[in-house]
């Protein structure tokens, strides 16, 4: 039976299991996208029971939320959680802003853009360093009192950060990058997502695909952040992971989605994708249980990262 978990302190209930869509239009980002990828993938996520989108404004500058916008018109809205985030001004060479009149303003350009009249969830994408923090907490508070949104957002906020903006109890869920080869989170931040009930979504779960196990060793180059001695440590962890993997007849990036998603201090993983095929892939990580053993295993391969 797959697990549903409620988002902070909302009504807003979600599997753990999401989609990410920085590659759905997401042109400015990343070279070579087609628009069909990205509406073909989107569905497929929807298809697969996946119900939890994660966009932008800043993917494509609106593209992926128009996208999205347009696979919700012939989906069931209401089965949909729909997250996106805003932060980058478009009026000012895309400046972080989060003052509440700029935040107010872009929940009410993201509804057009999606063709909605709700936003499940709404992130401040980046902190600007100009806006007190609870100050722009404030403003999307009152779009969840107002109904245009459902829960409170902060991405790429520092725990200090966070705690201000969290200083009346008011957010609801953060975003921020954590992976089993990004594990800074764990030592403070978790700990207080945690004791404060806000939930927590990573990005980049795959590690941009490094954690799929399709590199071998002679792509170190590709991944620059990794010394030799670690991504040599990476490629014989994976190869431990595709052993418990091919236990299952399954794939290596559907062990780690299915290990984040039993991770309790982990609310929804978002893998992103550019092709639908990636997508039914990962989908099926839903149907892969981790055992208790095989979740400390995997833990243990990537300690220290
Ligand atoms: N809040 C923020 O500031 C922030 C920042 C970054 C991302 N995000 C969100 O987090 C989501 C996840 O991050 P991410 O997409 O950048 O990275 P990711 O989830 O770590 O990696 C996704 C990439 O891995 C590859 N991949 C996925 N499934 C695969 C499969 N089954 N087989 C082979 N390759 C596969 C694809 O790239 P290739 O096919 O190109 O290899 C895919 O785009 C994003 O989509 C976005 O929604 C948020």
């Amino acid at each position: 039976m797959v697990q549903t978990i409620k988002i902070g302190h909302s009504d807003v209930a979600s599997i753990k299991l999401g989609l990410g869509t920085n590659k759905v239009g997401g042109h400015n980002l990343f070279p070579g996208l087609e628009d069909e990828d990205g509406y073909d993938l989107v569905q497929e996520a929807l298809s697969d029971g996946i119900s939890l989108l994660d966009t932008a404004y800043v993917y494509g500058l609106g593209k992926s939320e128009e996208i999205i916008g347009d696979v919700l018109q012939k989906n069931d809205r209401q089965k949909v959680i729909v997250a996106s985030k805003a932060a980058q001004d478009p009026k000012d060479n895309l400046k972080l802003n989060n003052k509440p009149a700029f935040l107010k303003q872009a929940v009410d350009d993201a509804l057009k853009r999606l063709k909605t009249d709700y936003i499940d969830i709404f992130y401040i994408h980046f902190p600007d360093d100009q806006t007190d923090k609870a100050e722009a907490v404030a403003a999307l508070a009152d779009e969840k009192k107002a109904g245009k949104i459902r829960a409170v957002g902060v991405s790429n906020f520092s725990l200090d950060q966070v705690k201000e903006a969290n200083v009346d109890g008011q957010v609801d869920i953060v975003e921020d990058n954590y992976s089993l080869l990004h594990r800074g989170a764990e030592k403070d931040l978790l700990p207080y997502l945690k004791a404060n009930g806000i939930s927590f979504v990573p990005y980049f779960p795959l590690a941009s695909g490094l954690l799929t196990g399709k590199y071998t060793a002679a792509d170190a180059g590709k991944f620059d952040q990794f010394s030799a001695e670690q991504f040599d440590r990476i490629i014989k962890a994976l190869d431990q992971v595709r052993q418990i993997a091919d236990k299952k007849q399954a794939t290596v990036a559907q062990v780690m989605i299915a290990w984040y998603m039993a991770d309790p201090d982990v609310s929804v993983v978002i893998p992103g994708a550019r092709k639908a095929e990636q997508v039914k892939s990962n989908a099926a990580a839903l149907s892969i249980d981790i055992s208790d053993k095989e979740f400390k295993t995997i833990d243990q391969l990537f300690a220290g990262f």
